[in-house]
């Protein structure tokens, strides 16, 4: 009986899922702006402080790109799908446009100002209230520059004013606020610290409707627990330590401890934002179930790490060099990265991240259930 009613249940939702997309028009999002830590980082990072090297980005860009992965990331695909360029990072001052979006988003970003800096344990000083004040200025400075620009080549690379509020806002944030959590809080204080965190990543997406902003798609955390570098110095975890899919059981369940506070956040904010679209996507089930059914998708071992040189206790970063056995090592990337879900332990390959877009964006993860390209329909 239970199975049946969980079967209606299943029913009924994908059914109101594909009723709720019915006859809505698509959204023709002109602008893109994102918000985020590396999962989603374009080049902040890499203009703020020292560039990511080779071989990043050298699969589809041909060269590093700014980016955590050795190709396209989600937000690429994102950006593909609702039909606007690559975002160029904000914080970058070289070959940007701003035409159709910006992206706020750097490598080691946490929704919570943090006391550590990037350079003891990569954690970015642009957390999630930096990264809006950023916005903010950017959205009246560029207004400023519109007015004054006399014509399209003056004012070709800026966004149009009037576009901000038609614009999709994307958030990945949160994974950084849970690795430092890991490292400087008991299990008890991190869990007593999400409300905070949850109400911080709220306060951002208000700001953003104040501001104009209509439609959120918002990201909820993936599996922290599956990233191979958990496995990097824990070679033999005791039993109980990993779940069923290999992965550390504690860190995945503050990870949906984490999510079913954003999914709770993003309904009562619905509630309050009364012109808000928000939609809440769940990345985590989209990653842990590739994880877990890596090699039926054409995957080798999830766990594997594709650039990096990690045998017994040695490791040598992706890119980086050291000394194994007395001779040097390149920490160079595999020979066939399209095969790897893990790119350098931490952050997925394109590859992985291909495969989880093709499976956020259509809606299928989402509440409500529907696809990215009609994300500003309030449903
Ligand atoms: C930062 O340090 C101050 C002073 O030690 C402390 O009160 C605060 O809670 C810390 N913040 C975080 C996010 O750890
Ligand atoms: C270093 O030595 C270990 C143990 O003999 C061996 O398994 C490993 O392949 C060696 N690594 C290199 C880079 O030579
Ligand atoms: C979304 O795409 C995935 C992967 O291709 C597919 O399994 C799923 O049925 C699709 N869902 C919808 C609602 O189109």
């Amino acid at each position: 009986m239970a199975v049946l009613w969980l079967l209606l249940a299943t029913l009924s939702f994908a059914a109101l899922g594909k009723a709720a997309a019915d006859g809505l028009p698509p959204c023709d999002f002109p602008a893109l702006y994102n918000f985020g830590d590396s999962n989603s980082d374009t080049g902040g990072i890499s203009a703020a402080f020292s560039p990511i090297s080779t071989p990043y980005g050298t699969r589809f860009f041909g060269k590093p790109a700014g980016r955590d992965a050795d190709g396209r990331l989600i937000v690429d695909f994102i950006a593909e799908q609702v039909k606007v360029p690559y975002l160029s990072a904000y914080l970058n001052s070289l070959g940007t446009n701003y035409r159709h979006g910006a992206n706020f988003a750097t490598g080691g970003s946490t929704i919570r100002r943090q006391n550590e800096t990037i350079f003891e344990y990569g954690i970015s000083p642009f957390s999630l209230d930096m990264q809006i004040v950023q916005f903010d200025q950017f959205k009246d400075r560029t207004a400023d520059m519109f007015a004054q620009g006399k014509d399209s080549g003056e004012r070709g690379r800026l966004p149009v004013p009037g576009e901000f509020a038609k614009a999709l806002y994307t958030f990945d944030i949160g994974q950084n606020d849970l690795s430092v959590g890991f490292r400087k809080l008991s299990s008890d204080q991190l869990k007593a610290a999400l409300p905070d965190i949850v109400s911080q990543l709220a306060s951002a997406v208000q700001n953003i409707y104040d501001r104009g902003g209509r439609s959120f798609w918002i990201h909820n955390t993936g599996p922290i627990g599956c990233l191979p570098t958990n496995f990097f110095y824990n070679h033999n975890p005791p039993p109980g330590y990993l779940d069923d899919h290999g992965c550390v059981k504690t860190q995945n369940e503050m990870a949906i401890e984490l999510n079913r506070q954003i999914k709770e956040m993003v309904i009562k904010l619905r509630g309050q934002l009364k012109d808000a679209a928000i939609t809440y996507v769940d990345v985590f089930t989209a990653k842990f179930g590739l994880i877990g059914n890596a090699k039926a998708e054409g995957f080798a071992d999830p766990f594997k790490v594709c650039c990096g040189y990690h045998e017994n206790y040695d490791h040598i970063w992706c890119g980086g060099k050291g000394m194994v056995n007395g001779t040097e090592v390149y920490g160079g990337s595999c020979e066939s990265p399209a095969t790897y879900i893990s790119w350098d332990g931490v952050h997925y390959t394109e590859g992985a991240n291909h495969w989880v877009a093709n499976r956020i964006l259509n809606g299928s993860l989402s509440d409500p259930p529907i696809p990215i390209t009609l994300a500003c329909h309030r449903v």
